[in-house]
């Protein structure tokens, strides 16, 4: 188990709250036009199920979306398996699921969903997108959101982009990233110098790469709504790691995640505070790992 951080706690307090709100909005939008729907929860990188929280466990991801009792399948994901050997185990023991209903996938999930997922139509699919980097590549996105029948939470690692963009070795991951190298295009540009053209880096290219990325989910398909202001989380040192972004096929689906992101973004500010006030107390300097 890892021993979580304050941005990550806030990233499943908003998964809980944001699961809560789309769960009640779809049992009263059954019981208005008289239908079912049969819903499935896919968390592409999900963890082992429980964190450290000092004390105390805490669930994470794929506990807390079994716990609403409301889907009807679950697809869990991880190339770790040691991680989904506990995940499996604290199901079995602890939660009260038909276990037929969770299917276990040990593998690169970007290779799972994009050469072994079926959608079907008559299933409404809520998926947590959630790597430690940017490691989720463009064409699943493009391949759920085509769909017209999942909602998306996004993790978009800003920080991992920070620090890779100038790697060559990460560059091939980057561009899977993005979909294409058009990315390199909002990061540079060529300055004239008295020595000639000279590449430059663009001082606002941290937002020019969210706002392209989101651009290019809009661009997908003309049933897409997406978060016009992602969940921004930062570090103890209040550097920005990652975004979160929200899409729905439905208006209705972006009101559960403009509602949830309201009501967190505060929360999410406060966190290089939190760190300050517990190193006045203790002295120590905080652990900036990336979970
Ligand atoms: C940020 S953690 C997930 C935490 C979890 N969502 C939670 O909040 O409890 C990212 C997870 O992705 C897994 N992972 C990394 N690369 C992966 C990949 N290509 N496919 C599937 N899982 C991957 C890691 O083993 C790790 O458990």
């Amino acid at each position: 188990m890892d021993n979580i951080q304050e941005w990550s706690k806030i990233k499943l307090k908003i998964l809980d709250y944001y699961l809560d709100v789309y769960r009640n909005i779809m049992k009263s939008t059954e019981e208005k036009y008289s239908v079912k729907w049969n819903y499935t929860y896919i968390d592409a990188f999900c963890g082992p199920g429980l964190h450290i929280d000092d004390d105390k466990i805490i669930d994470g991801s794929p506990l807390i979306a079994i716990k609403k009792d409301f889907f009807n399948e679950y697809i869990f994901i991880d190339t770790d398996v040691k991680k989904m050997n506990n995940l499996k185990k604290t199901i079995q023991t602890n939660i009260d699921v038909d276990l037929k209903n969770i299917e276990y996938i040990k593998m690169d999930s970007n290779r799972y969903i994009l050469n072994n997922l079926d959608i079907r139509n008559s299933y409404k699919y809520v998926c947590f997108l959630d790597p430690y980097g940017s490691h989720l590549e463009w064409q699943v996105v493009e391949k759920l959101v085509q769909t017209e029948n999942a909602d998306l939470i996004i993790h978009f690692s800003i920080m991992d982009l920070r620090r890779n963009l100038e790697n060559e070795s990460s560059k091939e991951r980057i561009d899977k990233f993005f979909g294409s190298t058009k990315w390199c295009g909002i990061v540079h540009t060529d300055k004239e110098t008295l020595f000639g053209k000279q590449e430059e880096k663009i001082t606002d290219y941290e937002n020019n790469l969210l706002n392209h990325y989101i651009e290019n989910i809009r661009s997908l398909t003309k049933k897409i709504f997406v978060t016009e202001k992602p969940l921004k989380l930062t570090n103890s040192k209040n550097a920005s790691l990652y975004y979160l972004i929200f899409t729905s096929p439905k208006e209705a689906g972006l009101k559960v995640a403009t509602q949830a992101i309201k009501k967190f973004q505060k929360e999410a500010n406060d966190v290089p505070k939190k760190y300050k006030n517990r190193m006045d107390s203790s002295n120590m300097e905080p652990d900036n790992g990336l979970f």
